[in-house]
């Protein structure tokens, strides 16, 4: 357990808050632990994963429990599938890459997604026409409210677009410890995406589209690693088609996509950037030259202001479009 402890690595943006407490979790055991020591019954806890999705705007007043439990084991195999359980403290992409090499398919496309395993069902992480949620078959991990081991099957995990019950119902008293996913061994890819459309699906193997989604997202999102950022701020929104009737009348290049018969999703980058945000610099953070939807933190330790820009930024995408834009990021 460690005290007063910056959270400066272990949260993408790169701010400098403090945990009051901060510890690490090996195993199962370690966290039961924890969690029946009378010390810390009453003190506030936070979860957090590889913290590439998270945006603190002040120091944490509680503990802050941070997961290292390793491990990828076979469950299950037969000519078709593969059961396999990993830990909630392997990184994603590294997790991804062994599947890639094994020529286990599904994942692929979701190549480089910053963050850790265990916060993948949280949000059902997807990218280029795959989400997480249609490869996930189980979530193992611990109720903080009563200690008890639980383990919530695909269904009951209730999940929509960069949502599931972890997010919802159960937000921040669930610590997730592995996550059991079942992938295909047939060669099957997603390619419906408009920038994978083209690609020559001769002779195509796992590695070519791992590698291509790597481009892409090298071409538009920014390093984590080299430029302090969280992904996507916000979701895409989704409209009533009225609406987005409206914004088409104006607006040549304005694209939707029908969810349903009155709904449809559309692009919360386009609306950033025709508010005028993208490139936008002021002191020490910004909107990414290259991709509007993401806040960017060149030097600021301050998770303050990165949150007063995401404010002006919707606001005036609701004055402009009359639509609101909801974070995808987890503010504290
Ligand atoms: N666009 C703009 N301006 C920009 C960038 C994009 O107008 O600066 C428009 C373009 O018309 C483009 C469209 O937005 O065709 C979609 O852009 P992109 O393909 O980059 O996808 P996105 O909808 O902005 C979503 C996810 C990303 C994921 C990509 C690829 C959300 C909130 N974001 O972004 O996820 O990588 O699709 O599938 O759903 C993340 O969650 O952190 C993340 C990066």
């Amino acid at each position: 357990m460690f005290k007063n402890y910056s959270l400066k690595n272990y949260n993408s943006f790169r701010v400098n808050h403090k945990a009051n407490f901060f510890l690490k979790i090996e195993n199962n055991k370690s966290l039961i632990n924890f969690l029946s020591d009378k010390k810390f019954k009453n003190e506030k806890k936070l979860i957090i994963g590889g913290g590439s999705n998270i945006l603190f705007t002040k120091d944490y007043e509680g503990v802050i429990l941070y997961s290292c439990i390793k491990g990828i084991h076979i469950l299950e195999e037969n000519d078709n599938h593969i059961k396999v359980k990993v830990g909630s403290g392997e990184n994603w992409d590294d997790f991804v890459k062994f599947c890639v090499t094994k020529n286990w398919y599904g994942i692929e496309n979701l190549s480089l997604i910053p963050g850790s395993v265990g916060a993948a069902p949280i949000q059902n992480i997807g990218a280029y026409g795959v989400e997480i949620k249609d490869y996930i078959y189980d979530v193992n991990g611990i109720d903080l409210k009563n200690n008890i081991k639980k383990t919530y099957s695909n269904k009951s995990c209730n999940f929509e677009y960069r949502d599931s019950i972890f997010k919802r119902e159960l937000k921040n008293n669930f610590f997730v410890t592995e996550v059991t996913f079942v992938l295909m061994k047939n060669k099957k890819f997603t390619l419906d995406y408009s920038e994978l459309k083209n690609i020559n699906s001769q002779g195509l193997t796992i590695q070519n589209i791992r590698d291509k989604i790597i481009e892409i997202r090298n071409s538009k999102l920014p390093d984590p690693k080299l430029l302090a950022n969280a992904g996507s701020f916000f979701k895409n929104p989704v409209i009533n088609i009225k609406i987005a009737k409206k914004i088409k009348e104006k607006y040549n290049d304005f694209k939707y996509y029908q969810i349903n018969e009155s709904m449809v999703k559309i692009s919360a980058a386009w609306l950033i950037e025709k508010s005028g945000w993208k490139g936008h610099k002021e002191k020490n953070i910004g909107v990414y030259n290259k991709h509007a939807l993401v806040l960017v933190n060149y030097s600021s330790e301050n998770g303050k202001d990165i949150k007063i820009l995401s404010k002006k930024i919707k606001e005036s995408v609701l004055e402009k479009f009359n639509v609101t834009l909801e974070k995808e990021v987890n503010v504290f």
